[in-house]
């Protein structure tokens, strides 16, 4: 039984980027392996939200994540800020991290060219408290979408370095890791790019979101000029939209939107309205699901209080032989 951690930052709903990227992974590896998925409240810092706003966040992508189908039976769900031993691992680790290597991070210097304005240290060491929240359980396996796998990249670094500087094997090498084979980048509805919650709000598909609004936005994505010759390449806002449509509709239906492309018969406003229909076929029961769990106060409360308790224990373990072996009395 392999070690799998993973969350997902507390920064709104979920999209389907973060569905496809990661959540479809927790689902199905909650079955096999031993799991702990978490709600990145600390790692929501680094934009400043104000206390209701993180709160509120928090808690819905906890009922999302149930609502999804995670298991708190079979996983360990828990707050990322509710075990406090993530925080105290992530300061040991910031002295094994050097600056040039964060400041290389490709998602940093996107942060620092975004908002320069906001350039703050918990930013330059996001990948240390990412690599904390994985080497904290002595995860292996960590499921996440392709833009992540640099981050993981460096959480492979870091526990390495340590292994090595104290001559010992307190970590395992964690791998970033898609269930049915490679990572995944789900493709935003502007022409360009990936599915983001900061990339704007039309180019993103929230779970919970109104059918209507997810109709529109599908309908006002990007798309060319249309095909002028038989099997002319696939452009960028295209493929995307085929993207989506192998996410939640038919393989035949794909196939045949995809052939006529190929023979120039397809027209734009067919292909939308059929992604929109199969969209919403994915989302509707999703929705209800989503309403229910986050009327239920009291499985949130419950939910959150048993993943904190399994988390610490294991949370606790790895701590102790990490201050052994660095020399702590
Ligand atoms: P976050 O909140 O940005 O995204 C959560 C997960 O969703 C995936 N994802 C996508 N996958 C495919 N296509 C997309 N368009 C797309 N957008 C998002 C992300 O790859 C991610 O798996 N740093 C992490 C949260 C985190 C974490 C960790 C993850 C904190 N500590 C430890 C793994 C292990 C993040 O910002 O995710």
């Amino acid at each position: 039984m392999s070690i799998v951690v993973s969350g997902i930052r507390a920064t709104g709903q979920l999209h389907i980027g973060n569905y496809f990227g990661a959540v479809a992974n927790f689902l199905r590896m909650q079955e096999q392996d031993q799991c702990y998925f978490f709600i990145a409240d600390y790692h929501a810092l680094t934009t400043h939200p104000d206390p209701a706003a993180l709160k509120a966040n928090s808690r819905t992508v906890l009922a999302e994540y149930l609502a999804c189908g995670l298991d708190p039976e079979k996983v360990t769900l828990y707050y990322q800020s509710d075990v406090p031993e993530t925080s105290e691992l992530y300061m040991l680790l910031n002295m094994q991290a050097y600056v040039g290597e964060l400041e290389r991070c490709t998602s940093f210097k996107d942060k620092v060219r975004k908002h320069p304005e906001n350039v703050n240290a918990g930013l330059l060491t996001y990948p240390v408290l990412m690599a904390a929240d994985i080497l904290l359980h002595k995860g292996q396996f960590v499921p996440v979408g392709k833009d992540q796998e640099q981050h993981l990249e460096m959480a492979r670094n870091f526990a390495n370095r340590f292994n090595h500087f104290y001559q010992t094997e307190t970590f395992p090498e964690p791998y970033a890791y898609n269930f049915s084979g490679a990572l995944v980048k789900v493709p935003g509805l502007d022409g360009t790019g990936k599915m983001g919650k900061s990339e704007g709000a039309a180019n993103a598909i929230y779970l919970n979101e109104d059918p209507a609004a997810v109709k529109k936005k599908i309908m006002r994505a990007v798309t060319d000029s249309g095909p002028t010759e038989p099997n002319s390449p696939v452009s960028e806002p295209i493929a995307n939209i085929f993207t989506l449509m192998g996410l939640v509709s038919q393989p035949e239906t794909l196939q045949h939107f995809q052939s006529a492309y190929a023979d120039c018969s397809i027209r734009y406003g067919d292909l939308k309205k059929q992604l929109a229909a199969d969209m919403e076929q994915f989302l509707g029961p999703l929705r209800e699901r989503i309403k229910e769990f986050s009327a239920n106060q009291a499985l949130l409360d419950k939910t959150a209080l048993m993943g904190a308790e399994k988390a610490r224990e294991s949370a606790r373990k790895t701590l102790t032989e990490v201050r052994q072996v660095m020399g702590f009395r």
